[in-house]
């Protein structure tokens, strides 16, 4: 369900990039614990981050093809970077990405896990519970530890968030959504979609 590809880029130039970013929600007091920073939700029509978006789109036609979706590609619909400064137990929530087929996450850094819930309600809510004492193993979600480099691709409707980020440095991140567009299931009698496409504001 959750595929993953590596990558080597310059992450020191990428995050020094992103630094340089205005961040949504850079109104709120920087203090505060617990709270992940993100940029602009338009990366990938960045110059600056055009080698990392072809990478992106490579990955996303390898899922296509790897599913053998009938749709003409996978666009990027948005795609923005994630900030979680050093010691303040930044987190996200649990999440999906709404208006989204498929979403990414690609690791600049380390830091905290990445969890993924079991999207099947009935096994996680048996009524016989065993707990792990590491929260990275539980059979109701499973942990994904950043590595500089690793890209995941997953439904965006998997719900997912983030634990606390407690380390000494910074974690960063950059996430996008795609969706199918061309033609979709043209070759199918059944569930024909029309010819999508990803609307650009600009
Ligand atoms: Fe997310």
């Amino acid at each position: 369900m959750v595929h993953s590809w590596r990558s080597e880029f310059d992450f020191d130039k990428i995050v020094s990039d992103l630094e340089e970013e205005t961040f949504i929600n850079a109104n709120i007091n920087p203090d505060n614990p617990g709270r992940v920073w993100q940029t602009k939700h338009t990366l990938h029509k960045d110059e600056r981050f055009k080698e990392i978006t072809e990478f992106f789109n490579v990955c996303l036609e390898e899922y296509r093809t790897f599913y053998e979706f009938e749709c003409e590609r996978f666009d990027i619909s948005i795609c923005w970077g994630n900030y979680s400064p050093a010691f303040k137990q930044g987190k996200h929530g649990v999440h999906t990405h709404p208006m989204s087929y498929i979403s990414g996450i690609y690791y600049l850094t380390e830091g905290s896990p990445t969890m993924f819930e079991d999207p099947v309600y009935q096994r996680r809510e048996g009524l016989i519970k065993l707990y792990s004492v590491d929260p990275n193993k539980t059979p109701e979600a499973w942990g994904m530890i950043p590595e500089p480099g690793k890209l995941l691709i997953f439904p965006s409707w998997l719900k997912h968030g983030t634990l606390p980020h407690t380390a000494d440095y910074a974690r960063w991140s950059i996430s996008f959504n795609a969706i199918p567009v061309g033609p979709c299931n043209s070759q199918s009698s059944e569930s024909k979609l029309a010819c999508w496409n990803v609307y650009h504001a600009d």
